[in-house]
């Protein structure tokens, strides 16, 4: 007889932003003349970069020759993107990240799950609480973890707490780990890293053969010239680290579907024997298996985000969210509400107000206002009395929201 995964079935909830979506669709149904407005996942609402479009079009055209058609492309991705990549990226910010290091994806998150493949069974994991929670239920599909308690956290996953408390910065663990979860900006607090204390983390795992995996999805909304974009901007990242990036939140290719991981060529881990096993080696040696790699069409498209045209065009996407950023924090904060982030982040995190626990405020606000936010908690149980706007949106939208956030809540 056929057999489950059972480690499917610690996930007791569903996947928070299907779970958003279900009780937003509830609502809708039963309140037919609500106008809502969607501030709760961070999905971005603004026209594709006009350079990604016309890149794009030219290579449908491509496609519709012989000479210039594309079947399978390499699965790590076109030399010409990872070469623009490596160089613009990397090698501009003085971080020596090589092209053959790149490995082109369809997702940043599909990424961060699919990366444990590559990695034991029996690694002590480390991560922020609040996190994306990508980070955590991949471990548990992956049976890294025992049971959930009854504040939503996993047995055998080391939490680091990041809230108002601790001015949002994660505290080394106190006990080794192997594999430490870091994303800066983060997702979902808005907190930045600075250099000096990204590099107490690369100097931990260096002392602790650990790896981080650095998730920078969030670099673009860094308008603090001081703080890393790249966790190589350090030095003995290349030992210790595997980057993540994504072209979803900076170009707006969230349905396009483009990202990249950076795996450094010297960056090793243990073998059951003891010995020293590439992680380059393994992570070709998985996409090559089970991945075909992103589109030429799509691949093109990520290559004009390079362009002159490309860059222009995305400085004043991330601009404009960023100016939504801004209004919700001021309008917030003059409805007396406490909020974080937002300013190298698009993401507002805001204390519940009334002491209202996540969920109460997030049914709250979608009965009163009609507006959708993220609770807090389903980030994990530190976000618990906190919560989540999202300042992907038309401006029109998030005026509005924030007008009626003003008037119900002003204190
Ligand atoms: C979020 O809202 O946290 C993001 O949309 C998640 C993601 O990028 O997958």
């Amino acid at each position: 007889m056929a057999t489950i995964n059972d480690n499917y079935l610690k996930l007791k909830a569903g996947y928070l932003f299907p779970e958003i979506a279900r009780r937003v669709n509830t609502f809708a149904q039963a309140n037919p003349d609500a106008r809502i407005i969607k501030l709760g996942i961070g999905d971005v609402t603004e026209p594709l970069p006009e350079a990604c479009r016309t890149a794009m079009i030219k290579a449908v055209e491509d496609m519709g020759s012989r000479a210039t058609f594309k079947g399978y492309g390499p699965e790590q991705g076109y030399a010409w993107l990872r070469e623009k990549i490596a160089a613009e990226d990397f090698q501009a910010r003085g971080c020596e990240v090589d092209a053959s290091e790149i490995f082109v994806s369809d997702g940043a998150k599909c990424d961060t799950g699919n990366i444990l493949d590559i990695f034991g069974k029996n690694n002590k994991i480390a991560v922020t609480d609040p996190v994306y929670p990508v980070y955590v239920d991949t471990n548990v599909m992956a049976g890294h973890t025992g049971e959930v308690n009854e504040k939503g956290e996993f047995q055998g996953l080391v939490y680091i707490p990041i809230t108002a408390e601790n001015d949002f910065q994660a505290s080394l663990p106190s006990a080794k780990v192997d594999l430490i979860y870091l994303c800066f900006p983060n997702n979902p607090t808005g907190a930045v890293i600075s250099k000096d204390e990204l590099k107490k983390w690369v100097e931990y795992a260096q002392e602790n053969n650990s790896i981080i995996f650095f998730d920078a999805a969030y670099e673009a909304y860094i308008t603090n010239p001081e703080l890393p974009h790249s966790i190589y901007e350090i030095e003995g990242a290349r030992n210790c680290a595997i980057e993540f990036r994504s072209f979803s939140k900076n170009a707006g290719f969230t349905g396009i579907r483009c990202a990249f991981t950076v795996v450094p060529k010297e960056l090793t881990a243990k073998a059951a024997d003891g010995s020293d096993v590439e992680l380059w080696k393994l992570w070709n040696r998985r996409q090559s298996t089970k991945f075909n790699g992103v589109s030429y069409i799509v691949q093109r498209g990520a290559e004009a985000v390079y362009s002159e045209a490309g860059k222009a065009q995305i400085k004043s996407l991330i601009d404009f969210y960023l100016e939504n950023a801004t209004l919700i924090r001021e309008q917030l904060s003059q409805a007396g509400i406490d909020v974080y982030g937002g300013v190298h982040a698009p993401y507002i995190w805001l204390k519940t107000p009334a002491g209202l626990s996540s969920w109460d405020f997030f049914d709250k606000l979608l009965q009163t206002c009609h507006v959708v936010g993220t609770p807090g908690s389903g980030f994990g149980a530190a976000g618990e009395g906190y919560f989540r706007i999202s300042a992907f949106n038309s401006r029109e939208n998030v005026e509005e929201a924030m007008k009626r956030i003003g008037e119900k809540f002003k204190v």
